[in-house]
C-alpha cells in the first residue's frame, strides 16, 4: 500500500531531521529531495549545463560527501529555478512517493507539485535566526569555517529565490499543516509530526 508524507519548508527548518525520524517511526522509506538539486548543482560547478546535469543524475550521486556545503546549496537553488531541471527530476520523485510500504519526501514542492495527493502534508518552519543558528552549528561541527551572518545570508538568499521563482515555488500547500519549530526541540518537532500522521491514520 502507498502512503505519502510530504514535508516542505524553508532552508534548515528541520525538514530532514523530522522526515528521517518520522520515516523510521512508521517504517517508511525517506527521500531528501534537496539532494537531487544539490547533486545537480554540484555538477554545474564543474561546468556541466544544468539540464544535462539533472538528466545524468544517478542514485550514487546523492551519496557524494560534499553536497552539504553552502556553495553547493546556492548552486542547487539556482538550478532549481529552471523548469527543465525540475521536470527531469519529477518521475523519480513520484515513483518514490508511491512505492509500496509508505514514503516520506522532504523538499519545497512535495505537497504542491510532486505529490498533491499526499495523505499527509506538513510545512515545517522556524524563524530565520533560529534556522541560521542551527545550520551554523551544524556546519561548524562538521569543520566548516563560517559565521552566523554568512549562514543567515545564504538561507535568506535561497529562500527568496526559492519563493519568487515561477516553477514550483516554495510555499505551503493549501491543505498543509504548519509546524513552527522555533521553540521546539528535535524530539518535540518529531512528536508533533508523528501526531499529525497518527491523526490521519486513525481518521
Ligand atoms: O532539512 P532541513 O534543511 O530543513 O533541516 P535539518 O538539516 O533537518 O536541520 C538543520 C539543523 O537543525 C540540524 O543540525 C538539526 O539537528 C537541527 N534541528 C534542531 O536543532 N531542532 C529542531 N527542532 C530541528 C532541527
Ligand atoms: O537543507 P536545506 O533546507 O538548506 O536545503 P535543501 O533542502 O537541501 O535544498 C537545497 C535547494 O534545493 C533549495 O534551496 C531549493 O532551491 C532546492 N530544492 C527545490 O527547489 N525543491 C525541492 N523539492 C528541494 C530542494
Amino acid at each position: 500500500m502507498a502512503f505519502t508524507i510530504a514535508i516542505d519548508g524553508p532552508a534548515a527548518a528541520g525538514k530532514g531531521t523530522v522526515s528521517k525520524a518520522v520515516a523510521a517511526h512508521f517504517g517508511f522509506a525517506h527521500l531528501d529531495t534537496g539532494l537531487l538539486y544539490r547533486a545537480t548543482g554540484r555538477r554545474t560547478l564543474d561546468g556541466t549545463a544544468p539540464v544535462e546535469a539533472a538528466r545524468a543524475l544517478r542514485a550514487s550521486d546523492l551519496e557524494a560527501g560534499d553536497l552539504r556545503t553552502p556553495d553547493v546549496a546556492q548552486a542547487a537553488s539556482r538550478v532549481a529555478a529552471i523548469p527543465e531541471v525540475r521536470q527531469a527530476l519529477v518521475d523519480f520523485q513520484r515513483a518514490f512517493a508511491r512505492r509500496d510500504g509508505g514514503a516520506v519526501l522532504d523538499g519545497r514542492d512535495i505537497g504542491t507539485v510532486i505529490c498533491p495527493e499526499a495523505e499527509v502534508k506538513l510545512f515545517v518552519t522556524a524563524s530565520d535566526a533560529v534556522r541560521a543558528e542551527r545550520r551554523f552549528r551544524e556546519l561548524r561541527d562538521n569543520g566548516f569555517d563560517t559565521t552566523f551572518e554568512a549562514v543567515l545570508a545564504d538561507l535568506q538568499t535561497r529562500d527568496t529565490r526559492d519563493s519568487a521563482r515561477a516553477a514550483a515555488p516554495l510555499k505551503p500547500a493549501e491543505d498543509a499543516v504548519r509546524i513552527d519549530t522555533s521553540q521546539m526541540s528535535i524530539d518535540q518537532a518529531v512528536a508533533s509530526a508523528i501526531a499529525e500522521v497518527d491523526a490521519r491514520l486513525d481518521g
